[in-house]
């Protein structure tokens, strides 16, 4: 007998009503590698307030492919799942809402195909709505929207969910975390951007880390820091609240593509930067006692 997919709903009147509609059914509102042991749903609170939910964060390091050796591509992104990359990120930028211009849905369809780990999108777009059916078709499974590029925020993240994806929001550095406080139920994850939005190899905005603890006290899902995360800075962003880092030249090695130095430089193995990564997220959390 077919099985019902955990959201539908439970009784059987409901669930015939459901299926005479033809709506799809709302992507399940798990987060399951992000929370377990006890049941935050008797907390009462908002799944996105839920206290004990963000203790059990997992940290996460996400290579991002912009500092990739795009002649290599494919061999890079294995390299970097071989040695312990929990997902990637592809950045898409237009050259309009960012000053540079990297990738269309074509990079995340490869991305695709060299790895079975999850893929976020991560829109530096002008006209995100424009972007999100593509990305979602290309194989992204999560797909992050930058709240200054819209001014339709909510129904674009219910369209990222109802495609069956993770709907994720950004903010730049100088943008108010005031600007996002109404969509916190529908974000499965904030990034908050630790550099401008557009390079790879800039320097990590320390003023950031603050904006990170007061979103930590009310926010209990992913936060996700992207920009100039370095053994240096990665211990910076956990002690503040967050437990996803996107790293780009800190992993690939090589800030500003393929042109830049050739394949045999030292940094361009992703397992050492990897590796630096992870011993300094486990001298922090050691240090702070976890
Ligand atoms: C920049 C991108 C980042 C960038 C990070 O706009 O969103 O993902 O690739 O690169 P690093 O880690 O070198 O700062």
């Amino acid at each position: 007998m077919k099985t019902r997919p955990p959201s539908a709903p439970q009784s059987e009147a409901a669930w015939r009503r459901h299926k005479q509609s033809g709506r799809p059914l709302p992507p399940v509102e798990a987060r399951p590698q992000a929370t377990s042991g006890s049941d935050p749903a008797k907390s009462g609170e908002p799944p996105a307030r839920r206290p004990a939910a963000a203790a059990r964060l997992k940290l996460q390091l996400v290579p991002s492919i912009l500092s990739a050796d795009f002649n290599r591509l494919g061999a890079q992104i294995a390299d970097a799942a071989a040695a312990g990359a929990d997902r990637f990120q592809v950045d898409i930028m237009d050259g309009h809402f960012v000053p540079n211009i990297s990738m269309g849905p074509m990079f995340v369809a490869a991305a695709r195909r060299a790895t079975r780990l999850p893929l976020e999108a991560h829109l530096m777009v002008s006209r995100p709505e424009q972007w999100i059916a593509p990305v979602a078709e290309a194989g992204a499974d999560i797909i992050i929207v930058h709240a200054e590029a819209t001014v339709h925020l909510h129904s674009l993240l219910a369209q990222i969910a109802a495609l069956g994806k993770r709907p994720a929001v950004a903010l730049n550095p100088a943008s108010p975390l005031e600007l996002i406080d109404e969509v916190l139920e529908q974000a499965t994850m904030v990034l908050l951007m630790t550099v401008e939005p557009g390079f790879g190899g800039q320097a990590f905005i320390a003023s950031v880390l603050d904006k990170i603890r007061r979103l930590r006290r009310r926010y209990r899902r992913d936060i996700e820091v992207d920009g100039g995360v370095e053994p240096e800075t990665i211990g910076l962003a956990r002690a503040a609240g967050a437990n996803v880092f996107v790293a780009g030249s800190s992993v690939f090695g090589h800030p500003s593509g393929p042109a830049s130095s050739p394949a045999s430089s030292p940094a361009s193995s992703p397992a050492s930067g990897l590796a630096a990564l992870r011993q300094a997220l486990t001298r922090s959390s050691r240090s702070r006692g976890q």
